[in-house]
């Protein structure tokens, strides 16, 4: 059962009982109600985010503090005007370098990084995930593989837990192109989750603490990363994503502990996004009939895409793609912290300050999306012209831009081809029982693991 509405009661108590009166301040700027000690504000940003920002964008204004535990506070910018931080020079990444949990998974990636350090890394990597280089790495191709496994899976079956297998899905597929063997893949996976554990925010070290399993998972992890990637840099063919990362590029390599630490943060962030975007979009057409039967149409008897021009074939597949990563972005904010005093929107920011930029309220600006609350692919149909900077909000901006997001776009639109194709094939349907279900938030937005949906 979800334990979600039993812990949303017992926050809102301790809500209650810790925390009334006069609101409090740091520096220029309120506190959100509903810090929490230990955890901050931590179960409200994961159980009822939009709830949570509504409240106290009401109480409190456009801009507060909430704290996310171990001690990080974040001052968040709600709405469009935080995403002018991506694109100013002043606002920087470098203080994820003193974040704990994610030193352990980012290390010295380009995600901690700025400036020429970051460039110099970025102009490295940028080309193997520009469609040219997914192509070349034959990238569509395998991805086509798994998801057409998986779909006819689940017409033979005739139910899924849905966000269960795209996981399991989505991280067999980053693996294997990054040249990981199947055979070895379970033991990656348990290893990666236990990496994952670092973001739990809890730091007390005993025998099987999460932290202790986080750490010596890393161990584990970069000992086996050094061998592929030995092993890719003695190839001269270049077969996966990692034999092409790891050829030497025009405008500086990347030494073996960078490539390690990018390798150790790519394939984090290439699969739980994904992953929750492809359960997302199943849900959605799941309970969509109408939809279900247009992209029944537009698909008719193609094959799946293989390449992005492939994908751009399919346009109301990526339509409902691009509309699912507006309602439901996998990171529902970013931050940035502020190299010196400076203004956002209308807003003094001082010096050190993290701040959170909002692209879960980006992406419902009324002022881009007319009626942001309502799913509407066809609102991404018929254009001329790529899509703005805030129509890609939620992939970020500036020169920290989403790196996979011409992977997530192909292998999003391969997922919904491939789910028509073995559905047609079965000749069933996904139907969704009840309502969507309620999203949870951290570290990833997604639907719960238990949400069931039927093919018949
Ligand atoms: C729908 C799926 C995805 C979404 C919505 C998404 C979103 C984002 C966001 C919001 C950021 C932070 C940008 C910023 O702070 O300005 C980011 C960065 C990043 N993403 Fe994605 N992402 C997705 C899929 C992927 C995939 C499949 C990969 C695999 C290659 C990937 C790799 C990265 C990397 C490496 C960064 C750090 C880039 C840098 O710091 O220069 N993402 N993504």
């Amino acid at each position: 059962m979800d334990s979600g509405p039993r812990a949303l009661q017992l926050i809102d108590r301790a809500r209650r009982a810790l925390d009334w009166g006069p609101i409090k301040y740091r520096g220029d700027y309120p506190i959100a109600r509903g810090n929490l000690p230990l955890i901050g504000h931590l179960a409200d940003v994961h159980f009822e985010l939009p709830a949570f920002l509504a409240r106290s964008r009401a109480e409190l204004g456009d801009v507060f503090w909430i704290s996310l535990g171990r001690r990080v506070w974040i001052l968040y910018v709600c709405g469009a005007q935080s995403l002018q931080a991506l694109q100013m020079g002043v606002f920087s990444n470098t203080h994820l370098q003193r974040q704990k949990g994610i030193v352990l998974i980012a290390g010295k990636s380009l995600l901690t990084q700025d400036g020429d350090n970051h460039r110099r890394m970025r102009n490295a990597m940028h080309a193997t995930f520009l469609p040219r280089g997914l192509n070349s790495a034959k990238v569509g191709a395998r991805v086509a593989v798994a998801l057409e496994e998986l779909t006819r899976r689940w017409a033979t079956q005739g139910h899924a837990y849905v966000l269960r297998d795209t996981r399991d899905t989505a991280l067999s597929v980053i693996f294997e192109l990054f040249g990981i063997a199947r055979a070895d893949v379970p033991t990656f996976r348990s290893r990666y989750e236990d990496l994952i554990l670092s973001n739990l925010g809890i730091d007390l070290d005993f025998p099987g603490a999460p932290i202790r399993r986080a750490r010596s998972a890393r161990v584990w992890i970069d000992r086996s990363f050094s061998s592929l990637v030995s092993g890719a840099r003695a190839r001269p063919q270049q077969d996966t994503l990692l034999d092409s990362l790891a050829q030497p590029a025009a405008d500086g390599s990347l030494n073996d502990e960078e490539l390690i630490d990018n390798l150790r943060l790519v394939i984090l962030a290439g699969h739980e996004t994904i992953a929750s975007i492809m359960a997302w979009i199943t849900l959605r057409v799941a309970a969509d009939g109408a939809l279900w039967d247009a992209l029944c149409a537009e698909v008719g008897d193609a094959p799946i895409p293989t390449t992005i021009e492939e994908a751009k074939r399919f346009p109301l597949a990526e339509a409902v793609f691009r509309e699912t990563v507006r309602m439901h972005p996998p990171f529902s904010f970013t931050t940035r912290m502020a190299l010196q005093d400076t203004v956002l929107g209308n807003h003094s920011i001082r010096a050190r300050t993290a701040v959170g930029v909002d692209l879960y309220g980006a992406g419902r600006d009324a002022a881009v999306f007319p009626r942001p609350e309502s799913f509407d692919p066809t609102r991404w149909l018929g254009r001329t012209t790529p899509p703005t900077v805030s129509e890609l909000a939620q992939f970020g901006g500036g020169p920290h831009f989403c790196l996979g997001y011409h992977l997530a776009w192909l292998e999003a639109v391969e997922h919904i081809v491939a789910l028509v194709r073995s559905m047609r094939a079965a000749k069933k349907r996904p139907a969704l029982k009840g309502a969507l279900p309620t999203p949870r938030f951290l570290s990833t937005e997604h639907p719960s693991g238990s949400t069931l949906v039927q093919f018949s």
